[in-house]
């Protein structure tokens, strides 16, 4: 791995950022660390859900009918794309976990019909596949766009990602959507949009999807559909814990719940045992008990209030000079300014 150009053209550049993706032994510890805090609780480190099929499983989430987050998470964009453009006045996108980049181009349509000059994108994802594809279209449909991509993982340093363009502050944003940031425990929260802000300049932007309170029994749902996908999607973790470190747990031992946790103003999803089990973890050389019922916490869904979001965005060196919704209040896009 390394670092290094993967390829460049004279529009474009994708260089790897560090090392990227899972790195086994950090792995073991972070889940060694999981299984032995009280109750289990490996929702630290939600980036072990996405292996292969655990982003299959992600993706077949956002399409379904109780999931409303990425559908109108989209539409607020496709409304409010030329507002954010016209009150950011942003010259370069910064994209942290930019995947297929397929929400972003109602970003760039805004941006190119506003003939922003120079008109920058600059993707983050750990994917070099999705990165590479969607550079090649981009490139072809913006042909006044320069890329600057980087493979990696925007949970490591990101000095490099803030180090291009020129000139004074104020002429970027950065965009961090699908609710992501939800995932974070509130230190690792404060901690990341501090690293953001370290790396703007006064009057550059930032941008984060973020899912809103609301009635619970919709947040539940929301992670416990009908059709059981999220249920799946929660198991596979189990899976990935068997493939990548040994382990040995029999996914139909478990049920998914999903719990919204008022105090924390979180969905918390958990696998409960539905047996006394033991089960052998090889890579932890460590033999980890289940009592029948027992659950282990897996993974955290922080929802936002403008209240919450703001003081967040406050503590983190942003001020928050818009909350966009759609008319049912469902989810937020927030904006702040350095
Ligand atoms: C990708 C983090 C936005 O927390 O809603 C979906 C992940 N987990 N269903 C979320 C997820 C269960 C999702 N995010």
């Amino acid at each position: 791995m390394g670092t290094g150009v993967i390829w460049e053209t004279d529009r474009a550049r994708i260089e790897r950022l560090g090392d990227s993706g899972v790195d086994p032994e950090r792995m073991a510890e972070d889940v060694r660390a999981g299984l032995l805090s009280q109750p289990k609780d490996l929702s630290a480190w939600p980036k072990y859900f996405y292996d292969e099929r655990g982003s299959e499983l992600f993706e077949d989430i956002t399409e379904l009918p109780e999931y409303y987050q990425t559908r109108t998470e989209a539409s607020i964009l496709e409304a409010r794309s030329r507002e954010i453009v016209e009150r950011t006045r942003c010259r370069e996108l910064v994209e942290l976990g930019s995947g297929s980049a397929s929400k972003t181009r109602v970003l760039l349509d805004a941006m190119a019909s506003e003939e922003v000059d120079p008109f920058r994108y600059v993707p983050l994802d750990v994917s070099e596949s999705a990165l590479e594809g969607s550079a090649l279209k981009l490139l072809e449909e913006y042909p006044r766009l320069r890329i600057q991509g980087f493979v990696g993982d925007f949970e490591g340093p990101l000095e490099r990602v803030f180090s291009g363009g020129e000139g004074e502050g104020g002429g970027r944003l950065v965009i961090f959507l699908g609710g992501t940031l939800g995932n974070f425990t509130p230190e690792k929260r404060r901690e990341f949009l501090g690293k953001l802000r370290a790396g703007l300049r006064e009057g550059d932007h930032l941008l984060v999807g973020m899912d809103l309170v609301k009635d619970p029994s919709v947040l539940e749902a929301a992670y416990d559909d009908a059709k059981g996908v999220t249920a799946e999607f929660n198991k596979n973790l189990l899976r990935a814990l068997n493939e990548k470190l040994g382990a040995s747990f029999d996914p139909d031992l478990f049920e998914h719940r999903s719990v919204f946790n008022r105090e924390k103003s979180r969905v918390e999803m958990w696998l409960h045992s539905q047996v006394a089990q033991k089960m052998m973890v090889q890579a932890l050389g460590m033999e980890v008990a289940f009592e029948a019922g027992e659950g282990m916490r897996t993974e955290i869904s922080t929802k936002f209030t403008l209240e919450s979001a703001r003081a967040m965005f406050g503590e983190g060196g942003f001020e928050l000079s818009e909350l966009y919704t759609d008319p049912d209040d469902l989810f937020g896009l927030a904006l702040g300014r350095a």
